[in-house]
């Protein structure tokens, strides 16, 4: 977008489903940059919107709510109530954090599908759907799941591959399941309302051709979808929990989860200046954390329907099919909205080396953080902006989250900052001394400063924040390098005045430091602002010499960062190990459904003996299989068994197993192999034998 005509901007971020609390795999990938993004264009003093707000409707809910034993509504207020509370915490700076079970958002989005249905955008379909006949329920979206058609990954969705990305119908996928029962699906016929996003293909395309600045995997990920081919789309559902189809014979439907969802952004913008209207107390400010100082100019309309206004979705990138194809078509549908400028979708990060699940708990929990690391929060929103996963998937660890505060923050920042003010307060009162006499040292030292904000602005304008971060740490490196070059402790004895213009200049360096670190670290930025007495945050006047007057008295100086001691960090890593222990027992406790039944004769066919190993060796270029040797009581004879990997061939000689003697010989890596052992296998995947608890006669049957 020609920068010459932004008037404003209108940031979102993913509405988080109300289905658990946010973990640091959201914070990384979504907040956490929208946040820096929206500070920063603050600090400009751009007029920006920065909405979110619960993700209350859809299957995630209702299958949370199952799995509580509550109804939906009270899943929905808890977690609205802890994720919004923790991001107010975490200082992510919402203009309004809003959810989707308001009013405004359920009318909102209902005067949506009603303009597009009334504009016969909509095609009405009956087609056949799945259907649990043990639930009576149809089985929408996360209520299915099985093997996806493109990837291969067993647990896709009924709408959506996470795995790949890749948005799904739920009768694309193999072997599909229930997820409220178990049971494989049959098919029911249903009525539902589609959006022919084929017709918007071109549309689309022109859209997303028209954006080739967009990250790659954004942009590649749209150009594939549109390569595929597009298809029309269910808008709406077969359940009890959402919003209601505004539309007459839609009984018992609701819209689509993916329908509402991004509505909510607008609804959110909506509700922001509605409020404002309002000039008494609301008790919605509550309930919707609305920051807000001053009553609103202008409408939420001037945030959505100009062409002077930047709109950036701040997205996870199982989101990007959504944001990029699904939305944008509908508002194409709806005419009179400005499309997204840009959705800088980051990849996802893991913890300690696995995929983050909250299923499995496998997480660190944003409001756990903040009970457990009182006052840390830039602590964690520094180390997952140092480590965020922009441009492929990145880990998250409790020994890296350590270092980089006890190496970076506290010895590289915190440390720069404690010299100059320290030093400041010794020599002269904690007042700002003048700067007299430049050397060509100091020229250097300011001339570097001053070209480090535009090099950060352009990073975050640019979506990327690590980089940011980083120019960000070396103002304080340029800092303390220029402390440790000049050494003012030392010359103090000898020259005042020099140790004047040096702490002038750190001084200057450490204000500037202040108005760098706003939109990475808030609080640290408070504590500096107040440190140094005085007024921060303006982008504009960073780099300048005179943001402290000489004679201007500073606070006493406090410690930006502590040390994090390895007790606090194993204790996080044991409670990690304890998840695991517990998910691995929950594993070895599941037991696989029966099959179907046999009768008698088929399982008398089955001819299965007790014999014992004689010999075993390791089957040549094979990581599994062992050829063993058996007295079978018959005879003996050979048989390749998939066990090398739990027992080594030496210790198995003399073990009695079950042999099934009578299965048609099979030829395995060139070995004839006649028969199969028993063996009992653990959800783990663990194996033991299957054998007689006393020493019996080779050859003895067992049934
Ligand atoms: O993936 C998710 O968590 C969704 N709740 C994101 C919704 S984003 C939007 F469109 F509202
Ligand atoms: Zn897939």
């Amino acid at each position: 977008m020609d920068s010459s005509k932004i008037k404003r901007y209108t940031v979102t971020a993913a509405l988080p489903y109300t289905n658990g609390p946010v973990h640091i795999g959201h914070l990384a990938g979504v907040y956490i940059p929208a946040d820096i993004y929206a500070r920063f264009l603050r600090s400009n003093k751009r007029d920006v919107k920065f909405v979110c707000g619960s993700d209350e409707n859809g299957v995630p809910i209702t299958l949370k709510a199952k799995k509580e034993g509550v109804s939906p509504q009270v899943v929905v207020d808890k977690y609205h109530k802890i994720i919004g509370d923790s991001f107010r915490d975490f200082g992510i700076s919402f203009d309004i954090y809003h959810r989707t079970s308001s009013q405004m958002h359920h009318q909102t989005a209902a005067d949506f599908f009603s303009t597009l249905y009334e504009k016969g955008v909509f095609t009405e379909e009956v087609t056949e759907q799945y259907y649990d006949e043990k639930a009576q329920s149809f089985l929408a979206d996360r209520y299915i799941v099985g093997t996806c058609p493109k990837c291969g990954n067993e647990n896709a969705y009924g709408d959506q591959c996470e795995s790949c990305g890749s948005s799904l119908n739920a009768t694309d996928l193999i072997n599909p399941k229930s997820t409220l029962s178990g049971e494989p699906p049959v098919l029911k016929k249903t009525k539902n309302w589609f959006l022919p996003l084929d017709k918007y293909e071109d549309q689309l395309r022109t859209y997303i051709d028209g954006h080739r600045e967009w990250k790659p995997n954004v942009f590649g990920q749209c150009q594939s979808w549109l390569n595929a081919g597009l298809q029309p789309r269910a808008m709406t559902r077969d359940l009890d929990w959402g919003i209601k189809v505004p539309v007459k014979d839609a009984e018992g439907k609701v819209l689509y989860v993916w329908f509402d969802a991004p509505i909510g952004y607008i609804s959110a913008t909506k509700e922001l200046f509605e409020y404002s209207r309002l000039d008494v107390w609301n008790p919605k400010a509550d309930e919707y954390y609305i920051n807000q100082n001053e009553l609103e100019k202008g409408s939420w309309e001037d945030y959505w329907k100009s062409d002077e206004t930047k709109l950036v979705h701040f997205i996870g990138k199982d989101n990007i099919v959504f944001h990029c194809i699904i939305f944008p078509a509908m508002l194409m549908a709806h005419g009179g909205y400005t499309l997204a400028d840009n959705v800088p979708a980051n990849e996802f990060l893991n913890l300690e080396g696995q995929k983050i699940s909250t299923s499995k708990n496998w997480a660190v929990w944003l409001n756990e953080y903040l009970v457990e690391f009182k006052d840390k929060q830039d602590v964690l929103r520094y180390v997952l902006t140092a480590t965020a996963p922009e441009t492929k998937d990145n880990d998250f660890t409790w020994k890296d989250f350590q270092a980089r505060n006890n190496n970076e923050l506290v010895a590289i920042l915190g440390n720069f900052v404690n010299r100059v003010v320290v030093l400041t307060h010794k020599y002269f009162d904690g007042k700002v001394p003048m700067c007299m006499k430049l050397t060509p040292e100091d020229q250097q030292v300011i001339d570097e400063l001053q070209a480090y904000p535009a090099k950060v602005s352009a990073s975050i304008e640019n979506y990327r924040f690590r980089e940011a971060l980083s120019e960000v740490m070396n103002v304080a490196r340029l800092g303390n390098k220029y402390l440790a070059d000049t050494e003012p402790w030392k010359v103090i004895k000898r020259d005042e005045d020099r140790v004047r213009t040096i702490l002038n200049i750190s001084l200057q360096i450490a204000a500037t430091l202040e108005i760098l670190i706003e939109p990475f670290m808030p609080f640290t930025a408070d504590k500096l602002m107040k440190m140094l007495n005085y007024g921060g945050h303006q982008w504009e006047s960073a780099g300048r010499m005179d943001l402290l007057h000489r004679g201007h008295q500073l606070n006493e100086p406090v410690l930006l960062f502590e040390k994090i001691e390895d007790e606090v960090v194993q204790a996080q890593i044991d409670k990690l190990n304890a998840t695991k222990t517990a998910n691995e027992a929950a594993v070895a406790a599941e037991v696989t459904p029966a099959k179907p039944n046999i009768d008698f004769e088929a399982f008398s066919a089955v001819d299965i003996r007790v014999a014992t190993i004689v010999a075993a060796e390791k089957v040549e270029k094979t990581k599994k299989l062992l050829k063993l040797t058996l007295d079978t009581g018959i005879d003996q004879r050979t048989v390749v068994s998939g066990i090398a990997e739990f027992f080594k061939p030496e210790e198995i000689i003399g073990q009695q197993v079950s042999l099934v003697v009578n299965l048609a010989p099979r030829e395995i890596k060139g070995i004839v192999s006649q028969g199969m052992i028993l063996m009992s296998e653990n959800a783990d995947g663990k194996l033991t034998f299957v054998a007689p608890l006393q020493q019996h006669n080779n050859g003895s049957v067992v049934r």
